[in-house]
C-alpha cells in the first residue's frame, strides 16, 4: 500500500483564502481590521524565520501586523509592560509571544499576562482549562491544524484509536484533548513509554510531535493508519548540505500508512493558517 499524501500546503492556502474573504467583509461592512501582534525577544534564527513568515501571511490576508522585536537583554518587567499595552490596544485582536523566551524570563508568567481573549496561541492557562473541559476557547494552532486535516480526511474520528507521541504543552497535550473531544480513544506516549512500537501499532491515527528526526519507522505503523507528522528537523545529507525531515521516517511509513502528511508541506503551513484563523475568531468575538 502507498499512502495518500495529505497536502497541508494546499489545505492551508484554502484556509487563508477563507480568512482573507472574511477579513475583507469585516473591513468593508464594519470598518474593523483584525490585527495580530507578534513579539520576539532575542535573535534565535529559527524564531526569526517563523516571525517573518507570520508577519507576511498576516498582511497577505488583509490583517494588520504589529511586530515587536525586543533585545535579548530586555527585562521581564519591560516585556510584561508591552503585553499590557497590547492587551489594552483596540487595534490588536491577537497576541503571540514567540517561544522559547530567553532563560531569564518565566514563560508561564509571560504567557499568562496575555488577555486570554487575545491569546492567539491558546497557551494561557484559562484557555488550557477551557479546552480541557470542552468549553469555547482559543485553541493552539498546531494541534488545531492537525485536527482540521484529520477531520477533512476522515469525516468523523469517533471511536478511532489515536496515539499522540509527545506530551508538550504546545502540541501533545492539546492535541490529545482535541482528539478526545472528537471521541477518539487517546493514548499519549512519550520517552518513558514501555514498548512504544506496540503502542503505536494499535493506532488508527498517529500524531508524532517529539522533535526527534525520523524516529518512527514504518514497521510501527498499522496498515492503513493515518500519520500526522508535526516534526520539523534539519539533518545533514550524506552528499553535503541539509534537508528538513519529520519525526517519522517518511518513506517506510508512507509504504504502510493509509495517509500521511509530508515534511515540509504538511502540518507547518496549517499552523500559520490556524494562527490567522484564531486572530479572526478573536476579532469577531471582541466585536460581538
Ligand atoms: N515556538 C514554537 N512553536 C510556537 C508556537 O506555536 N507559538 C509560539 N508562540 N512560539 C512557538
Amino acid at each position: 500500500m502507498t499512502a495518500q499524501i495529505i497536502d497541508g500546503k494546499a489545505f492551508a492556502a484554502t484556509v487563508r483564502a477563507q480568512v482573507k474573504e472574511q477579513v475583507a467583509h469585516l473591513i468593508a461592512d464594519h470598518g474593523i481590521t483584525p490585527g495580530l501582534a507578534v513579539v520576539l525577544v532575542g535573535e534565535d534564527p529559527a524564531s526569526q524565520v517563523y516571525v517573518r513568515s507570520k508577519g507576511k501571511m498576516t498582511t497577505e490576508v488583509g490583517m494588520a501586523s504589529f511586530e515587536h522585536k525586543l533585545d535579548v537583554d530586555t527585562s521581564e518587567a519591560e516585556l510584561l509592560a508591552l503585553i499590557e499595552t497590547l492587551n489594552n490596544d483596540p487595534a490588536v485582536h491577537g497576541i503571540l509571544v514567540q517561544l522559547p523566551l530567553p532563560g531569564h524570563m518565566n514563560s508561564d508568567l509571560v504567557i499568562n499576562a496575555i488577555n486570554p481573549a487575545k491569546d492567539a496561541d491558546g497557551f494561557h492557562i484559562s484557555n488550557v482549562g477551557l479546552l480541557g473541559t470542552g468549553q469555547k476557547s482559543m485553541v493552539p494552532c498546531t494541534p488545531l491544524g492537525c485536527l482540521m486535516m484529520l477531520r477533512d480526511h476522515h469525516g468523523s474520528l469517533s471511536g478511532m484509536n489515536a496515539v499522540v507521541l509527545g506530551r508538550s504543552n504546545i502540541v501533545g497535550k492539546p492535541m490529545a484533548q482535541l482528539l478526545l473531544g472528537d471521541s477518539c480513544t487517546v493514548t499519549i506516549a512519550h520517552s518513558r513509554t514501555k514498548d512504544l512500537a506496540a503502542v503505536v501499532r494499535g493506532a488508527d491515527i498517529v500524531v508524532a510531535a517529539v522533535g526527534r528526526p525520523q524516529m518512527v519507522p514504518g514497521d510501527w505503523i498499522k496498515p492503513g493508519a493515518t500519520v500526522i507528522d508535526v516534526g520539523i528537523n534539519r539533518i545533514d545529507k550524506p552528499e553535503g548540505g541539509t534537508r528538513l525531515v519529520g519525526d517519522v521516517d517518511f518513506d517506510s511509513c508512507a509504504a504502510v500508512a493509509g495517509a500521511i502528511t509530508p515534511v515540509p508541506g504538511g502540518v507547518g503551513p496549517m499552523t500559520i493558517a490556524c494562527l490567522l484563523a484564531n486572530t479572526l475568531t478573536a476579532c469577531c468575538r471582541a466585536n460581538g
